[in-house]
């Protein structure tokens, strides 16, 4: 990563990830007490009270490193994140292969505390540090005409044993319509409680966009492209019957094989967590008006 100076983190009330606040020479000789820079959360957090980095490191889907809910911790540790680039292709002003350091440069991290929901029916709450895509796509110039954000994970099965088997058509692949990926809700997160992402959370860089299924937002990303026409996504491809492009989270709209009405909080202790889950996840008041229009029980 870049070394920060004080002007980068100094006006900034916010948790900034570890490792860029101690690669400066700087950082370190000031060495700021870490809590000192926990500050007021972002307009976009929730209240909600966050899961532990236990939790939320320990129970993952990362099907590059198995398909157990354990398995991303017990193997992502084998991923190489140092050096890491990503391509920026398709209909940009700036395309090119950008190196993490230079892509986030001058994008201002800021922690948002996001309710997380899985589609599989369990949800957690999470502290990333990240930046806005909108950010990071402003800069590379948008061009006119393009109206999808397409999204690829790494393929590296020397250190991804999952992708050694041919279950999913890898990369794992993503995407979104512009207008959600430029929404202020979407971004790229670098890290969570106040330090670098765990490998098995997505690291260097993944996509958190916290109104759909968590499946969207997809890890250790190489690509971004953007093109006009709508990309294909990994769980459309897998199962579309079950899996649309769009994947908002609705409660009216169940999964062919089961109800999407409730939710588990993972680690809600002594009453199992069951909740209620909210339209968009609770966050209607900010992107109902995206899909102003649409029939969203055919636009899955
Ligand atoms: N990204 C990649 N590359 N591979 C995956 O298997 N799983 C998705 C998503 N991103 C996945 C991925 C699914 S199904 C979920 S629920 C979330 O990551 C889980 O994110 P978390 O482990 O950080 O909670």
């Amino acid at each position: 990563m870049r070394h920060l100076t004080w002007s980068d983190v100094t006006p900034k009330p916010l948790w900034l990830n570890r490792r860029q606040l101690m690669t400066g020479a700087a950082a370190l000789a000031a060495a700021p007490a870490f809590a000192d820079m926990k500050a007021a959360p972002s307009k976009y957090s929730t209240d909600a009270t966050p899961n532990t980095l236990e939790e939320i490191s320990g129970y993952n889907n990362f099907y590059e490193f198995g398909t157990g809910k354990e398995d991303p911790a017990a193997y992502a540790g084998a991923l190489t994140v140092d050096p890491w680039s990503v391509v920026i292709d398709g209909m940009v002003d700036k395309p090119g292969t950008y190196d993490l350091a230079d892509l986030v440069k001058d994008q201002p991290l800021e922690e948002r505390i996001y309710r997380f929901r899985c589609v599989e029916a369990w949800s957690m709450v999470v502290p990333w540090i990240g930046f806005q895509l909108s950010g990071l796509l402003n800069r590379v110039g948008v061009q006119p005409g393009a109206k999808f954000v397409a999204l690829e994970t790494l393929v590296r099965p020397e250190e991804m044993f999952g992708q050694e088997s041919a279950f999913v058509e890898w990369p794992y692949r993503e995407g979104l319509r512009l207008d959600e990926a430029m929404h202020p809700l979407t971004i790229l997160a670098t890290g969570l409680y106040g330090d670098d992402l765990p490998k098995q959370n997505g690291a260097p860089i993944r996509l958190v966009v916290p109104w759909k299924y968590g499946f969207k937002s997809i890890k250790s990303i190489v690509r971004i492209s953007l093109t006009d026409t709508m990309p294909l996504t990994t769980w459309n491809m897998l199962q579309p019957s079950e899996y649309g492009f769009y994947s908002n989270v609705n409660p009216l709209v169940d999964h062919p094989r089961w109800s999407q009405a409730s939710e588990r909080r993972i680690g809600a202790g002594l009453f199992d967590g069951r909740q209620d889950t909210l339209m968009f996840n609770g966050y209607e008041p900010e992107v109902a008006s995206l899909y102003a229009g649409m029939d969203l029980a055919a636009n899955y």
